[in-house]
């Protein structure tokens, strides 16, 4: 797992959003992402929520707006500092708690939290099982997480990324959430363009792209060649 050592180092990490969500195409990165994110989590008010991996806090600080009552893990010393900063500057730290935590042994006790999500996560791992099993552990009911997929336009350049990211299909959910007693409660299909598009196109080619995308990615085909997949799982009981 490659991705555990690399946003440990204090410079990725300052680059992380910088390089990521800039420009009109990485703002709109951000904005699509929450979006399903939040879609996912649906009412959060008052509820505990654990976000894995949570990074430079993006969507631990959104649940907290929510009203969520969110603790924030990562095993990156600088990307938590990084998200614990932003939470301060937006009056937020009271609402969180930030932990340096191994998603593969979550410092928490069974059922802790109602609801655990670990968003571009995934990619990251080279055996799901393990870490949805323990994500199941300390759940009440749902779980929450993202998946890039085989079937889509990313495979273009996924092999270039540095910190590696694996592709899932996603008949190999299907299958985990099964070898886990978890039920698929809801997908949401999200970005025929992959993010790497977004990223580098010219500002000016954003606006007509994106209403492309989101018009083709409420149709079977665009389901189909989905770049991201927001999995929402579910205890059975
Ligand atoms: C691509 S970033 C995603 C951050 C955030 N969820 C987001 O979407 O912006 C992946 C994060 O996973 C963290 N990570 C990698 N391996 C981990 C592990 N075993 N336990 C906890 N965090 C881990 C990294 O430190 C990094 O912050």
């Amino acid at each position: 797992m490659k991705g555990k050592k690399w946003y440990r180092k204090e410079d990725i990490a300052e680059e992380y959003e910088p390089k990521r969500f800039k420009g009109l195409g990485g703002k709109y990165i951000n904005y699509r992402e929450k979006k399903s994110v939040k879609k996912a989590l649906g009412n959060i008010k008052n509820k505990k929520i654990l976000d894995v991996a949570t990074g430079t806090g993006r969507f631990s600080i959104m649940a907290a707006e929510e009203g969520g009552n969110v603790t924030a893990g990562d095993i990156s010393l600088p990307m938590l500092e990084i998200a614990k900063n932003k939470a301060k500057r937006k009056d937020l730290i009271e609402e969180l708690d930030f932990i340096k935590m191994d998603a593969e042994n979550l410092p928490f006790r069974d059922e802790e939290f109602e609801m655990v999500m670990a968003i571009r996560f995934m990619h990251l791992v080279n055996e799901p099982q393990l870490f949805l099993k323990e994500m199941k552990r300390v759940t009440q009911k749902r779980i929450i997480f993202d998946t890039f997929s085989l079937l889509s336009l990313r495979v273009l350049y996924n092999k270039m990324l540095p910190m590696g990211s694996t592709l899932y299909k996603k008949k190999d959910i299907q299958k985990i959430a099964k070898n886990l007693d978890l039920k698929v409660k809801n997908k949401i299909d999200s970005f025929t363009m992959p993010f790497g598009f977004y990223r580098y196109a010219p500002d000016f080619t954003i606006k007509p792209i994106k209403n492309l995308d989101e018009k083709i990615s409420k149709n079977q085909l665009g389901k189909k060649l989905s770049t991201v997949n927001y999995w929402i799982l579910e205890k059975q009981n």
